[in-house]
């Protein structure tokens, strides 16, 4: 006889961009990849962040946010002013890691081959302590650029990417643009992620620009593939209801 039963649906992760998770079928299926791609200062930090912010908040997640590039300090004055304050409460269970200078001893002391290594062992220890259900990892380009081992960096990429999806933790990995490219990432993060938001800054006219986001695509999920503005305002993220609102 055969089997129509449908497989169980897994849970979902909530972006909390107010009207976005109805556009990804309920938000982002637990345990993806997600790779979250843009042009610089398109708001990738904050929109990453964010997401980690109120599922700690809201749903009482645990979750790391794992900078190679912008130091601990900025990047919390700056979340506090996008109006998520990092206090007592929070810093127990969203984590911010700042390997950026790190980065800069392994790159002194040329120790390149270690890169993965260290990564790999500082998320295992994260995971065993707090266990974690969201990760960010900002970013991937810096996480290339550290790939000096022998390897390829796309088979570097693979196993890394592999290895995340082995812990079950849900993951942002940010991915910066390049100004002259459309492609979301350099190596191949775009075919090995499950899902890829894009966020872009378009000029409307000759004053105004106006930011937006995306969603590329999201394995499993029936979601809309339409530009939507991404508004900002008193500490969190929405898309307009209106479909006079929407970019297509
Ligand atoms: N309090 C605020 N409210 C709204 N927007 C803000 C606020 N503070 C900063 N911004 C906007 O956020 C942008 C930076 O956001 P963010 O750091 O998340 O971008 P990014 O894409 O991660 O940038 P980068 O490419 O430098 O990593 C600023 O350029 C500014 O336009
Ligand atoms: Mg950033």
């Amino acid at each position: 006889m055969e089997n129509d039963s449908k497989p169980e649906p897994k849970k979902r992760i909530k972006t909390y961009i107010d009207g976005f998770d109805d556009r990804l079928g309920g938000g982002i299926v637990e345990g993806s990849i997600v790779l979250v791609a843009g042009n610089a200062g398109t708001m990738k930090t904050s929109v990453a962040y964010n997401i980690l912010y109120h599922n700690v908040k809201k749903v009482g997640m645990k979750a790391a946010y794992l900078s190679l590039e912008q130091d601990r300090e900025s990047l919390i004055y700056h979340t506090e002013g996008l109006g998520l304050p990092y206090d007592d409460d929070i810093s127990k269970n969203l984590l911010v890691l700042d390997l950026s200078g790190t980065r800069l001893e392994v790159e002194d002391f040329g120790l390149r081959e270690s890169w993965t290594y260290i990564i790999k062992d500082i998320v295992t220890k994260t995971h065993e302590r707090l266990g974690l259900d969201l990760l960010v990892l900002d970013s991937l380009n810096v996480y290339e650029t550290m790939c000096g081992g022998s390897k390829d960096i796309r088979i570097e990429l693979f196993e890394f990417f592999k290895w995340i999806k082995g812990l079950g933790i849900t993951c942002f990995v940010i991915s910066e643009m390049s100004r002259d490219s459309n492609e979301f990432s350099r190596h191949g993060g775009d075919f090995l992620a499950d899902g890829i938001l894009h966020l872009t800054l378009e000029k409307v006219d000759d004053v105004h620009s106006h930011r937006r986001i995306r969603c590329v695509k999201m394995r499993s999920s029936n979601h809309s593939t339409d530009y939507f503005a991404l508004i900002f305002g008193s500490s969190n993220f929405r898309i307009p209801i209106g479909i006079s609102d929407v970019w297509k």
